[in-house]
């Protein structure tokens, strides 16, 4: 091999020294590469315990990992020359047209994950053109997120209670406020047992003890944006006299039952799904009494651990339902690929929860921007490799190793409910 001295003129145009960028914010979005870049920053800048809220699961953690195994699982087959331009992305739910195939699950208590909270999700939800949701448990009120962007597509999450005229008040508040969709969600008789929120000492709202004053010293912007804005809390339920203890107990209702969703749906016009059906005999209980579309989840895995993961109840849902009923899917989904994935086995638009979380935590609403255009970017090579010109493109045959629904189940889909 023959040597000879560097020639520096050749070296010039490779040495690209970036000057130290001042807004480190959009630095550190930027360097992410995918969801679990978003994730990785969030640990780092957001206190453990409601980094843990929002990333762990009930018990052992099971089924959370179970959905992502599952989506990952299966094979997406390429075609090659199928001479995909621009993949078409847009698609249509619940009678609105949207830009991307997924949209914001509802989350609760989201202003401690971040002080922008929900405004941050609804305008960068706006700006990609796809549906926000608002949870119940939400820290900015119905008509404050409506104001925070109103041109959005806005869907609202409904907490049943007993309290009827409680329900009431709420639906004619977001309906008031250009809420277009009402996902009932209906898995949470009672809260699943998270044990890092109990490992951690969580409570809503966080408590300034030894620890967490300890905790803040390595998180510094978090603690400022909590100590300098308001305090999160119940937003559209501020109007009760409940103490917010009082409140979080009387949340949830281990008494409802299929009549109070029957009543539920009498009372509101538009367009509802109910949120939380992982099973053929739920979905066609949810069907009898007039449901417009299901959302098919474990709710990220947060409730009952060892409950089936997403994929596999979707394809149970989607053999009962047949093929004209919308199916949401949601829990597991932490890329653009799992998205497709989700797609080809039967849903016909995705909700996505953790993954705009970490993206908020990472960087407010920039973060949450960032974490949909990756999502976005991995679709779009997802389609292109799969020679999809759009979303009616993906279907079954376009993946191999899905799950089957149960046989049994196909069996029993004319049984009375
Ligand atoms: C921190 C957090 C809070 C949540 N709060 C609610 C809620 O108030 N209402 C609801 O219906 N679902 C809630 N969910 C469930 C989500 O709507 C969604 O079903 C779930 O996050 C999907 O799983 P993924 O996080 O893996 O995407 C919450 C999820 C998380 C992570």
């Amino acid at each position: 091999m023959k040597r000879r001295l560097p020639d520096l003129r050749e070296l010039a145009p490779l040495l690209q020294f970036d000057l130290p960028r001042l807004d480190r914010v959009a630095a550190r979005l930027e360097s992410a590469a995918d969801i679990w870049d978003l994730r990785r920053i969030a640990k780092r800048v957001t206190p453990t315990a409601p980094f843990d809220y929002v990333d762990g699961a009930a018990l052992d953690e099971r089924t959370l990992t179970k959905n992502r195994e599952a989506l990952g699982n299966v094979e997406l087959r390429p075609r090659i020359l199928h001479g995909v331009d621009a993949p078409d992305t847009s698609t249509t739910i619940a009678g609105a047209r949207t830009r991307l195939p997924f949209g914001i699950a509802p989350t609760g208590y989201t202003r401690m994950m971040h002080s922008e909270g929900e405004a941050a999700g609804v305008r960068a939800a706006a700006k990609a053109g796809i549906p926000f949701s608002l949870s119940t448990m939400g820290t900015t009120s119905v008509e404050d997120v409506a104001q925070a962007a109103p041109d959005s597509t806005r869907w609202f999450q409904l907490y049943l209670w007993k309290d009827r005229q409680r329900s009431l008040d709420l639906i004619q508040r977001a309906a008031a406020s250009g809420y277009e969709t009402l996902l009932v969600t209906v898995d949470t008789p009672i809260t699943g047992q998270r044990l890092r929120d109990h490992r951690n000492g969580l409570t809503i709202p966080p408590r300034l003890t030894l620890g967490t004053i300890l905790d803040a010293s390595y998180r510094p912007g978090w603690w400022f944006n909590f100590l300098t804005t308001e305090p999160p809390k119940y937003a559209s339920l501020s109007n009760t006299s409940q103490s917010l203890a009082e409140m979080t107990k009387t949340m949830f209702d281990p008494t409802l039952d299929l009549d109070d969703l029957r009543w539920i749906r009498e009372q509101w016009n538009g367009r509802l799904f109910v949120k939380g059906i992982l099973t053929a005999e739920d979905a066609r209980r949810a069907q009898s009494v007039g449901a417009d579309g299901l959302v098919v989840s474990n709710h990220g895995g947060r409730q009952l651990d060892r409950a089936p993961d997403s994929l596999t109840s979707l394809a149970e849902v989607r053999a009962e339902v047949g093929p004209e009923m919308e199916l949401i899917f949601d829990s597991g989904i932490m890329s653009g690929t799992d998205v497709v994935t989700a797609l080809c086995a039967g849903a016909d638009f995705v909700l996505i929860g953790r993954a705009y979380l970490y993206g908020l935590m990472a960087g407010g609403q920039r973060g949450v921007e960032r974490a949909i255009e990756l999502i976005e970017q991995e679709i779009l090579t997802a389609m292109g490799l799969m020679g999809a010109r759009s979303i009616t493109d993906l279907g079954p045959e376009l993946v191999r190793g899905l799950p089957q629904a149960p046989a049994a189940d196909r069996e029993l889909r004319t049984d009375a409910v």
